[in-house]
């Protein structure tokens, strides 16, 4: 080492320093990668088990945590029915797919991705445009079976095509919706009041 090679201008010290920061960064994202499994996961902390639509679903404010969360409560059968784990996962699979199959996020967006013509759809099952929690699932599934002649539009004019989906594939949307609306987002959508607000 001399004065007119220091440490920083010769090679051999920056080859160390890109591999250095190569391996870290490498390690951070193994590290990153397995924390966000275990937030996304299904049962996991984040992301409720699929029987969850057994029961009652809220979100409420948190004022210690300053956001939004979700709330599960006591049962709350859907369609009258106790499901079983593998039996939810059937349903809200179903629901799933009929959502990619006939491309709900052209105008959707679902837990915020997707497109801006239509509302998000990751609290849609606590809208309170559902009236009460009694009519909500029949009026959902009638909606979606026939959205042209059951609009509610909400002053925006915008209207949802009939996508002709299945009676089976629209309840399967319901549960898809009601188990989404039980998902940690981190306080997304901010600010939603639910069906259950407006009926205290
Ligand atoms: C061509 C655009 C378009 C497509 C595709 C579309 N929607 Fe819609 N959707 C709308 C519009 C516009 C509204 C609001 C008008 C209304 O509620 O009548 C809406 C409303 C809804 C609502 C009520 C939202 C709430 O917060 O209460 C649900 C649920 C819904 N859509 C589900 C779906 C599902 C599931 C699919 C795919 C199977 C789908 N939409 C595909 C345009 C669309």
């Amino acid at each position: 080492m001399n004065e007119e090679n220091p440490l920083w201008a010769s090679e051999s010290f920056w080859k160390k320093v890109a591999i250095w920061v190569t391996a870290g960064s490498f390690l951070i994202l193994v590290v990153l990668t397995f924390d966000s499994l275990s937030q996304t996961e299904v049962g996991g902390k984040r992301v409720q088990a699929y029987s969850v639509i057994n029961k009652k679903i809220d979100y409420v404010y948190q004022a210690n945590l300053h956001k939004f969360m979700p709330v599960i409560g006591e049962t709350e059968l859907l369609f009258g029915k106790e499901f079983t784990e593998e039996e939810a996962e059937k349903l809200v699979t179903l629901g799933k797919k009929t959502t990619q199959a006939k491309n709900c996020m052209n105008c959707h967006t679902l837990l915020g991705n997707g497109a801006y013509y239509a509302p998000d759809l990751t609290k849609a099952w606590l809208d309170k445009g559902w009236l009460s929690k009694e009519l909500r699932e029949d009026l959902m599934v009638k909606f979606l079976l026939d959205p042209e002649n059951n609009a509610r539009t909400f002053g925006s004019n915008r209207k949802m095509p009939n996508l002709h989906i299945t009676p089976d594939e629209a309840k399967g949307v319901v549960a898809f919706l009601k188990w989404m609306s039980s998902i940690d987002t981190n306080g997304f959508p901010y600010n939603f009041k639910t069906i259950y607000a407006t009926e205290e």
